[in-house]
């Protein structure tokens, strides 16, 4: 089974709120990109590398990947005005013959080999996708414009879903047509009635949202 990875890393970064779009913030002495990029690349179970890049910032993405030797690097492509946008882009790099696909964020750059081998296995038994993801711990209550609660969710079942996303490719490919959004794949292949297994993500997983979580990721390089 070919596996393919799409890694979307053309979002603004507006929380960060750096100078630069976050995939080329500064983690350790390297753009947060290439951490990810460089385990992707590495891991034993991906085949090719589809990089999704900010407009503008395909050159700089793939001068990264060359000076990484990221030789699974096919394509480097930019990305849309939303995430979604972004995976389109991206798996329309990705052939016919290929089996699986994993999308993953730039912003979660300490992927452990153990989740991508976790998320790949369900499509063997036949889902239509698997998503790492922790039980909630706090209390989650949703909350209206003016601070007042409109309702306290029942914790027991929830949970904080994180990427790499797998699914098969042309399952992802349907879900993908038109124009549906989500802020992950999964949702969106949800929503075209497919079966999405939960398996167990990783606190590494954590995503870099602001310069809090990126002195967090750059501790744990
Ligand atoms: N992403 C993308 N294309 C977009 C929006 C997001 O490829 N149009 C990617 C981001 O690069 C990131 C992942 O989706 O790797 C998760 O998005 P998020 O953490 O929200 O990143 P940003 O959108 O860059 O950050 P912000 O929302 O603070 O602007
Ligand atoms: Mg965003």
């Amino acid at each position: 089974m070919s596996v393919w990875a799409i890694l979307v890393a053309a979002g603004r970064g507006e929380r960060l709120g750096a100078d630069q779009p976050k995939a080329f913030a500064k983690l350790g002495d390297l753009p947060l990109l290439a951490e990810p990029l460089r385990r992707l690349d590495e891991s034993a179970w991906v085949d090719a590398v589809v990089v999704v890049a900010p407009p503008g910032w395909e050159e700089p993405a793939i001068l990264l990947a060359e000076e990484l030797g990221a030789g699974k690097v096919r394509a480097c492509v930019a990305g849309g005005e939303t995430r979604a946008g972004s995976v389109r882009a991206g798996i329309a790099e990705v052939p016919g013959e290929a089996a699986a696909v994993l999308v993953h964020d730039a912003a979660r750059p300490l992927l452990p080999e153990a989740v991508i081998e976790r998320v790949l296995a369900p499509l063997v038994e036949g889902w239509d996708g698997a998503v790492p993801a922790l039980p909630v711990p706090d209390t989650v209550k949703r909350v209206g414009p003016e601070g007042g609660v409109v309702e306290t969710l029942p914790r027991d079942g929830l949970w904080a879903v994180q990427t790499p996303q797998a699914f098969p490719v042309e399952v992802l490919r349907r879900a993908l047509a038109g124009d549906a959004q989500a802020t992950d794949c999964a949702g969106l292949v949800e929503a075209a009635g497919g079966r999405v297994k939960v398996v167990p993500g990783d606190p590494l997983l954590r995503k870099v949202t602001t310069a809090d979580d990126l002195a967090w990721a750059a501790a744990l390089l």
